[in-house]
């Protein structure tokens, strides 16, 4: 196992022991330990007392999760579940637990205006539409053959009135101002947190220069959406990466830029693995509402993933 986690880039590592210096062992095992099969219930195609008839009637062995709510890990692996009914039938959806949490965070309601501005594959906003089919849900993706992926998924999984754009997303600063109630920004990032060391594709490319690059465009995103929030509207940043620079850094930056514009919003995970964001990195200090970021550590069967709620107080 040594030897294997010295094909990841140095320089991750030897931040990542410096970010988290008690769990960093803990994690290492994480990038060697292929995970379970994990998905979520589509509310649209079926309820749960339905849908564990059918896991049984299918023999899909599965333990099902109290939090969050109609979330299972399947003893399947994923070639055997894409072989059943409820599989083929789209009342789940496959889905890492952790990437499941920034949605059930924005907490959506039907009648609600809500963006999900870096939207494909479609996971987020498929689940955002399957707790609240009532909502309005818009969806821009930038990138082409990601978006074609998204318009699948929201066609197969039932949540077809969903608008979705192909454009980049700093343009709902002009296109939509002041319009939503909600909006998701499941960033772009340096994606650390998916990292596994059987899959060499997932940690080739990182280079601390994109950990900058990519926090830059987070902030640019950030900024557009802020605009397009109304006034008492929330919105949810979350990513699938551990670097400060584009976590807390970011919520720092975006708390400093929109000064008494806005504020953090506390909210709680109920799992062990959740712990606060930081208020300093490599000699910088973050604003202290940073604590109420939550920094999900990975896990046998969960991502790494970072999450942070915000209010527009005032536009
Ligand atoms: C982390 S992925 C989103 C995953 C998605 N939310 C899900 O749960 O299925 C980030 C997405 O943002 C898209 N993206 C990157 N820059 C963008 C921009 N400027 N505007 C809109 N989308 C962008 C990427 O192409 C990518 O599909």
């Amino acid at each position: 196992m040594r030897e294997l986690i010295y094909r990841l880039p140095y320089q991750f590592l030897s931040r990542l022991e410096r970010l988290y210096p008690h769990h960093y062992r803990q994690i290492l095992n994480t990038f060697t330990n292929r995970k379970p099969t994990t998905f979520r219930i589509n509310y649209l195609k079926t309820d749960l007392i339905d849908l564990r008839r059918r896991l049984l009637k299918e023999r899909v062995r599965f333990q099902e999760l109290q939090f969050p709510k109609g979330a299972f890990i399947s003893k399947l692996s994923l070639r055997e579940l894409q072989d059943t009914d409820v599989y083929r039938e789209c009342l789940i959806y496959v889905q890492n637990i952790s990437s499941m949490l920034p949605p059930v965070i924005l907490a959506p309601h039907d009648g609600e205006q809500i963006l999900d501005l870096c939207a494909a594959p479609g996971a987020k906003t498929t689940q955002i539409v399957s707790l609240a089919p009532g909502a309005q849900v818009t969806a821009i993706e930038k990138d082409r053959i990601r978006y074609h992926q998204l318009l699948t998924n929201l066609n197969i999984q039932g949540a077809d009135k969903v608008t979705a754009m192909l454009i980049d997303g700093i343009w709902v600063r002009k296109k939509f101002p002041e319009h939503f109630d909600k909006i998701l920004v499941d960033a772009p990032c340096t994606a650390e947190g998916l990292f596994m060391l059987h899959n060499p594709r997932t940690y080739k490319y990182w280079k601390e220069k994109k950990v900058k690059e990519l926090s830059h465009k987070q902030r640019n995103l950030l900024h557009a959406a802020f605009f397009a929030l109304k006034e008492g509207g929330e919105l949810v940043y979350s990513t699938c990466t551990f670097s400060p620079e584009e976590n807390e850094g970011v919520i720092d930056w975006f708390l400093n830029k929109f000064k008494d514009k806005l504020e953090m919003v506390p909210f709680e995970i109920p799992l062990s693995n959740v712990f606060q964001g930081i208020v300093a990195w490599e000699g910088k200090k973050f604003s202290p509402a940073c604590r109420l970021c939550r920094r999900i550590v990975p896990n046998e069967f969960m991502e790494g993933f970072f999450v942070a709620k915000l209010k527009k107080i005032s536009a």
